[in-house]
């Protein structure tokens, strides 16, 4: 008898179990089939996400930015940029870009840069070399607005302030005019230059201090400055392979040479230290407008 009504209890218990069980398949059918007709919503789709493990986003702000902005395409308006350009501390500290990038004349704002208006930033610099500064709907990683404010200027410390137009840049400059061969100039005008401390700027580190070999640790981005083979092998040539290595030194092309950006460019804003974050939040959502085709409404 008690056996009896525990077998009932039981069996019902397992109807119960299992009618739920197929109540949820149906609701889920359901959630599926309205889904087909309606897309999810932004919100909706990160919460799906979160569920299935698919989001990635850490507490930092990097990643949220990362995952949230930028892997979702969210459309960038131009006031958003403005709002950046104008406000300091937004790409890591320092002044507003618009206070010194403040309009077209040279005399008044630096490198007659307008960073203060949206046709401004799409014209670029007005001062000779007059040059844009990005290409509105690529890629602007290796363009002159986004690597002022990813690239540290080198020797790694080096201030903003150093001169570059003493004899020294000047030899680099012509070794790579002139086709960047592994000749006498080079041999015993250029290659000392890397190896020796002080060589473009008081009180800084001879480059292969950092850069000695192809591996990484301890050589930053396994570039070799020591010699001419492997300064033209160039960086990351482990990690990427021989073939894809990222070349530093373009013969002939002094503009599209790395290494030549990398003596003479200052990080934006000025003065910003090395050690601040080079993938700040609000470079990828300046990279992600001009992505988007950098439109001004
Ligand atoms: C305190 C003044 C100051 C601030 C603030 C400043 N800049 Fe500059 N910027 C300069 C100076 C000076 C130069 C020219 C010297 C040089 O090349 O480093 C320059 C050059 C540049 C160039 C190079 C243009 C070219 O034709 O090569 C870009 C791009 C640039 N700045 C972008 C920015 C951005 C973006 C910000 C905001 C994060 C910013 N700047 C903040 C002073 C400033
Ligand atoms: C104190 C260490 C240090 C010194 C000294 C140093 N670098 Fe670097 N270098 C770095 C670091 C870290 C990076 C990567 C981060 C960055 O670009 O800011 C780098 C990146 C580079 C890159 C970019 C490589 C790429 O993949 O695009 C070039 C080119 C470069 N350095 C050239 C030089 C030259 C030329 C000198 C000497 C004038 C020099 N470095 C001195 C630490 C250093």
């Amino acid at each position: 008898m008690f056996n009896h009504v525990q077998k009932i209890t039981k069996q019902r218990l397992l109807g119960l179990i299992g009618s739920a069980a197929i109540t949820l398949v149906v609701c889920l059918a359901g959630q599926v089939h309205a889904d087909e007709k309606k897309p999810r919503t932004l919100a909706e789709q990160l919460i799906h996400d979160v569920r299935e493990g698919k989001v990635k986003a850490n507490s930092d702000d990097a990643g949220a930015v990362q995952e949230l902005i930028v892997r979702r395409n969210i459309p960038i308006t131009y006031q958003t940029i403005n709002t950046l350009m104008h406000t300091p501390n937004a790409f890591g500290p320092g002044a507003a870009c618009a206070t010194c990038h403040t309009g077209k004349d040279p005399a008044k704002s630096y490198r007659g840069l307008d960073l203060s208006t949206c046709k401004g930033m799409i014209e670029g610099s007005t001062e000779e070399p007059k040059r844009a500064i990005f290409q509105a709907g690529t890629d602007p990683k290796r363009d002159i607005l986004i690597r002022r404010l990813r690239n540290n200027r080198m020797p790694l410390g080096a201030g903003f302030h150093l001169p570059s137009d003493t004899p020294n840049y000047a030899a680099v400059k012509k070794w790579i005019v002139d086709g960047a061969k592994d000749d006498e100039h080079f041999k015993k005008n250029v290659g000392p230059l890397f190896r020796k401390a002080n060589a473009f700027g008081p009180n800084t580190p001879a480059c292969t201090a950092c850069h000695m070999s192809n591996q990484e640790p301890p050589s930053f981005h396994e570039l070799n400055l020591r010699t001419h083979a492997g300064i033209m092998l160039g960086a990351d040539s482990v990690a990427k392979g021989v073939d894809k290595a990222t070349k530093v030194v373009i013969p002939g092309d002094l503009d599209a040479s790395f290494l030549w950006q990398h003596l003479v460019e200052d990080r934006m804003p000025p003065g910003i230290s090395p050690a601040e974050n080079r993938d700040h939040p609000s470079t990828s959502i300046l990279s992600l407008w001009i992505k988007q085709g950098a439109k001004c409404d």
